[in-house]
């Protein structure tokens, strides 16, 4: 049934074909998020290693009140791209009396309508705008859905800005600061540098979740594209990479072979490896420096081992 749903995606054949014939293999980590792979993340998100969730839900726990001081207001939309399950944001709609619009955006469909209709039943107060795409190619396409006289806020939690390469990054801010116009607001989670031993573990859990997760795109490949990579000549590899602060997530080949693509032959070598996926750790200053241009530091809430920052700006 989902034969071919890749190919619907402009650019996104060549986008594949590109990082896999290159000489350092790639594939665009957007790919994870199909619908089992949207359910594995969540998996990994409820893991003992991976500490981002918890540590993030506490620290907005804790800090509830100052942090929903900034988004309620009746005339304010909350926009939230990659919305996933929409767990935290939950914590805020808990949390607010005056319920705003919400438009969450997300790359799968599927969990994401579904994610709708269960806030729409839960949240009867809450306008829900669900939009499918992929926000880190074109933001105007989601400002039709806000209406006009509303104030916007982009809830960005998770730390999935750290998935951005430093270039990556300082387009994304450019966009959404020109988005969410002077005086929105933009409520973000960030992973900090820490120990790597911890970071190591995080992306390397003893249940082999984050392995099936990293697999998938195979396997999704091999589903919606036609590929035939074999699933068990590639096995899941997560290094953090201290020179560049990021955690840096490849598929390697365990033996050579040949795996064909849309009428490309794609070879490995024993050991060779495609990049699927960076996660960039920050320190407070450093990313504040990297936000400064266009945010204004409003707030910084952070958890007594400084792992994670959630902090509140508003366009310059
Ligand atoms: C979505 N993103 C913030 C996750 C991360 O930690 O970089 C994706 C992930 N990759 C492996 N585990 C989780």
């Amino acid at each position: 049934m989902l034969q071919n749903q890749l190919l619907k995606e402009p650019g996104l054949q060549e986008e594949i074909l590109e990082g896999l014939l290159s000489e350092t293999k790639r594939l665009p980590s957007k790919l994870f998020y199909d619908e089992r792979g949207s359910k594995l993340f969540d998996l990994i998100c409820m893991l003992d290693e991976y500490y981002l969730t918890r540590t993030e839900i506490r620290i907005m726990k804790d800090n509830i009140h100052e942090i929903t001081s900034f988004i309620e207001n009746p005339k304010t939309a909350l926009i939230e791209p990659g919305s996933g399950s929409s767990i935290k944001t939950r914590l805020l709609f808990d949390n607010m009396k005056e319920l705003p619009v919400y438009v969450p955006l997300d790359i799968s469909e599927e969990h994401l309508l579904k994610t709708a209709e269960t806030l729409k039943r839960n949240y009867p107060g809450l306008k829900v705008i669900p939009i499918a795409g992929d926000y880190t190619k074109d933001f105007e396409a989601f400002t039709g859905a806000v209406p006009q006289d509303f104030k916007k806020v982009l809830y960005y939690p998770g730390s999935s800005i750290g998935n951005f390469t430093h270039r990556e990054l300082q387009h994304f801010l450019k966009i959404v600061a020109q988005f969410l116009g002077h005086g929105g607001g933009f409520l973000v989670g960030v992973d900090l540098k820490k120990d790597p031993s911890i970071l190591h573990s995080a992306y390397n859990d003893r249940e082999n979740i984050t392995a099936r997760f990293n697999l998938n795109i195979l396997e999704r490949l091999n589903r919606e594209f036609g590929s035939d990579f074999e699933i068990q000549n590639f096995s899941h590899k997560a290094v953090y990479n201290h020179l560049k602060d990021r955690i840096e997530m490849y598929l390697v080949s365990s033996l050579v072979q040949t795996v064909h693509i849309a009428g490309h032959k794609i070879f490995f070598a024993r050991g060779d490896k495609i990049l699927t996926e960076y996660s960039y750790k920050y320190n407070p200053a450093e990313f504040e420096r990297l936000t400064h241009e266009c945010f204004r530091k409003e707030s910084l809430w952070t958890d007594e081992n400084n792992y994670f920052g959630i902090w509140y700006f508003t366009v310059r």
